[in-house]
């Protein structure tokens, strides 16, 4: 396919680029932007592993095209905190002994960053909207909610943890 201008605001920095149209998300990232925190697992939305936030809604970028962003606001893990200024929930990982080999934490910490802001804001609509006391926010709950991001060494109890540490 022709190459197509695409500007795309990643982490409050707007750049376009000429992609091919059948480039996902993913690999616009990885490939042209350089953006390589943000990691590819199974590239098909099994794994999680490249788990972005686009208008504040995490969702696998190996699944969407990058043509498709165009005006959207879009963060990376690299947008989320630094090395020397972690975010709570990269602390909290790291506090929570929330990973072992370490490739699928950029998606978790993205999909947990993104998980606790849709309880803030009772997303789905059938959630409740506090999250002291919230009866929704309980382990079971946010493993059904994390069940997206799959870890290959199992860390589950420190991720789940970890989250819930940043919530309470
Ligand atoms: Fe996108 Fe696995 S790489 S879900």
């Amino acid at each position: 396919n022709p190459p197509q201008s695409v500007t795309l605001n990643v982490n409050g920095t707007s750049e376009t680029l000429e992609v091919d149209t059948r480039v996902t998300l993913l690999d616009a990232l990885r490939d042209h932007l350089n953006l390589t925190g943000t990691k590819k697992g199974c590239d098909h939305g099994q794994c999680g592993a490249c788990t972005v936030m686009v208008n504040g809604r995490r969702i696998n970028s190996c699944l969407t095209l990058a043509v498709m962003h165009e005006g959207d606001e879009i963060t990376t893990i690299e947008g989320i905190g630094t090395p020397e200024a972690p975010s709570d929930m990269q602390r909290a990982f790291v506090t929570c002994d929330g990973f072992q080999c370490g490739y699928c934490t950029p998606g978790q910490v993205m999909s947990g960053t993104a998980v606790l802001e849709e309880f803030r804001q009772g997303w789905p609509s059938h959630v409740s909207k506090d999250l002291t006391g919230n009866a929704d926010f309980n382990d079971e709950e946010l493993a059904e909610r994390m069940s997206g991001n799959l870890c290959r060494c199992s860390a589950y109890p420190g991720i789940r943890q970890a989250i819930t540490s940043v919530a309470t």
